[in-house]
């Protein structure tokens, strides 16, 4: 069976104060799927400290393709190894918006991720004029396509990877769940037209709008493993209540 992953993405959301209160209340109740928050750079350290011998894994929402150098506010992935981050966010679709970032800029990451043992959970998505325009499979196939290119195999089997519709991204919006699981198995089939074995075991997460009363039914599908959460995780009930989905 698939491993079943629920990542919260904080994104540029919280406080010493508002992490201490809401990382004590994910780890004292226990998840159905694994559990892991990705937070803003400076309170890696403390997710570490509040983390560690939890069950609840955390990661970064970004990492520098570079590996280290000059590269002014960039952070690499040797330094989030040195604070026990399990996940990095790679292509967030705001990352893509309003950073500029590639699909080869995102597999990059991905390979910088995974040279410091750092699982990268690789983010592809369609805007709504994309979907409305029917281009959802050829948007999506080119930023899973880029990762596949750069990636073994066997470095593929050690990826996650996160459906996100920038449509339905902190609007309320949800996919359906037969939408969310038609580019499911889209995305699943194109891996496993590099290596069966590894589209079989891939964590295949649906992000965007997902709450506790959707959760559910998404994950019901079959090629959903699970989510990636982003408002819904800044309330522990909320965010172990999908866990529990
Ligand atoms: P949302 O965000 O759950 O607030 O829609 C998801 C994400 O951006 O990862």
């Amino acid at each position: 069976m698939r491993q079943k992953l629920v990542i919260g993405n904080w994104k540029m959301h919280g406080s010493l104060a508002a992490n201490a209160a809401l990382l004590d209340g994910i780890k004292a109740a226990s998840a159905r799927a694994t559990l892991a928050v990705c937070a803003p750079f400076p309170y890696l350290a403390q997710c570490q400290t509040l983390l560690s011998g939890s069950q609840v894994a955390w990661g970064a929402q970004d990492v520098s393709a570079e590996a280290r150098g000059a590269f002014t506010g960039e952070v690499a992935a040797s330094m989030l190894a040195e604070f026990g981050v399990s996940y990095a966010l790679v292509g967030h679709s705001e990352r893509r918006t309003y950073h500029g970032e590639t699909n080869a800029t995102v597999a990059a990451k991905a390979l910088r991720a995974l040279e410091f043992g750092i699982v990268p959970v690789v983010c592809v998505g369609e805007t709504l004029a994309e979907r409305e325009a029917r281009q959802t499979e050829a948007v999506v196939g080119r930023q899973l396509q880029a990762v596949l290119d750069a990636l073994s195999i066997e470095q593929l089997g050690r990826i996650v990877l996160a459906y996100e519709p920038v449509w339905a991204i902190g609007t309320g919006k949800t996919a359906s769940s037969a939408q969310a699981q038609a580019v499911h198995a889209v995305l699943r089939a194109q891996v496993a037209g590099k290596d069966a074995g590894v589209a079989s075991r891939m964590a295949i997460l649906y992000g965007g709008s997902v709450k506790p009363d959707n959760a559910a039914e998404l994950f019901s599908m079959s090629d959903i493993d699970g989510g990636l959460i982003g408002g819904a995780s800044l309330k522990a009930d909320d965010f172990l209540a999908i866990g529990n989905a």
